[in-house]
């Protein structure tokens, strides 16, 4: 049966106590991901159901902190130590993510959200700023909903958020029920010690069109799409033999591929949407010419114009030398006692 997100809180939540002490400060942290094959295109746009299931891979120590604690009258939003507006698009979709959970508006909150994933290089955070937010509303209000559920309640503010509640690959089930109780992320639990993720930092520009918006369109819209769940079908299983083989030429090569055809679908979509610059161009093209080379090197992107690489731990000189504005993440370094400071 479909239920409205309120009925979904309700529903997990019972009669969970839902006192908070007014003076209990709470911090949480949740990583940042990158999805190797991606979560595009929604079932139900209201619940951020997927279509297809979706398998990412977890940035580490990258990601959102979260500081919460409840104050008597309107939210206040900190976002990387400046104050939003109320009228700024995050306060408007994190302070609607929170009517969800006032009780009768008994609560309002103060929220100081900090990322530790370069903001400048137009990466998206907001996947572990609602991750992060579940988790202290459940230390808060001491609902001690296990991680399945938090994925659930994550998934309400934004789709790729569920992934964000576990560290290393995660596969996110599409599910098929219409209310979304089995549309959750799981993690696969295969160390990879040796796997690297490089952030190229390049100049950012307001987006044209938000992913929320692009997803929709192309879903609606581009010719294309048809053909997507079935793709994803096939690099979900090719994914997942790879990571239990350690394979990654198989992995570099299914991401990067994953990546393209949702741009692909993008391109087709009426009118198109192109997310790329030149220099993101001139980046695709570094990395074909060192794939011709022989270097094990690929890339994933999202919706925005920044390449993701992947590659081994033993070529990173050689991949510095490429691309001299590279951040390193080794995903597999989860120290959250130094992370949720
Ligand atoms: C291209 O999770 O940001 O990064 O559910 O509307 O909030 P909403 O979308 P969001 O979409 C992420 C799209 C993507 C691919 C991915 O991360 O899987």
């Amino acid at each position: 049966m479909r239920m409205t997100k309120q009925q979904i809180v309700q529903e997990l939540l019972g009669q969970a106590v839902q006192h908070a002490s007014t003076q209990q400060t709470v911090r949480c942290f949740a990583h940042a991901n990158i999805a190797l094959c991606k979560y595009w295109g929604k079932r139900d746009t209201q619940l951020n159901l997927p279509i297809t299931s979706s398998l990412s891979i977890s940035l580490g120590t990258l990601g959102s902190h979260v500081q919460l604690q409840t104050r008597p009258h309107t939210d206040r939003i900190q976002l990387n130590d400046q104050t939003l507006p109320t009228q700024h698009a995050a306060y408007r979709r994190i302070t609607t993510f929170l009517d969800l959970f006032r009780h009768s508006n008994r609560y309002f909150f103060d929220l100081q959200l900090t990322n530790t994933i370069p903001t400048a290089a137009g990466f998206a955070s907001s996947a572990s700023i609602f991750a992060a937010l579940v988790k202290a509303l459940n230390t808060l209000f001491a609902w001690q909903l296990p991680t399945s559920k938090l994925c659930i309640l994550a998934r309400l503010g934004s789709g790729s958020a569920c992934r964000s509640l576990h560290s290393g690959f995660v596969l996110w089930h599409a599910g098929n029920q219409p209310n979304g109780m089995d549309s959750t992320a799981e993690p696969l639990n295969t160390a990879w010690p040796q796997l690297r993720l490089g952030l190229l930092i390049t100049s950012s520009q307001p987006k044209a069109i938000s992913s929320r918006q692009a997803m929709q369109h192309t879903v609606t819209t581009s010719p294309l799409y048809n053909s997507w769940p079935q793709l994803v079908q096939h690099d979900l299983v090719c994914l997942q033999q790879a990571i239990s083989q350690r394979d990654f030429h198989t992995l570099g090569q299914i991401s990067q591929a994953n990546a393209l055809a949702m741009h692909a679908t993008m391109l087709a979509a009426r009118p198109s949407v192109l997310y790329w610059l030149p220099d993101s161009v001139k980046q695709i093209q570094t990395v074909q010419q060192a794939q011709q080379q022989g270097l094990p090197l690929y890339f994933t992107m999202d919706a925005g114009a920044n390449l993701k690489l992947l590659f081994l731990q033993q070529d990173e000189q050689i991949v510095r030398q490429l691309f001299a504005q590279l951040q390193v993440v080794d995903p597999f370094v989860t120290d959250l006692q130094q992370a949720a400071t």
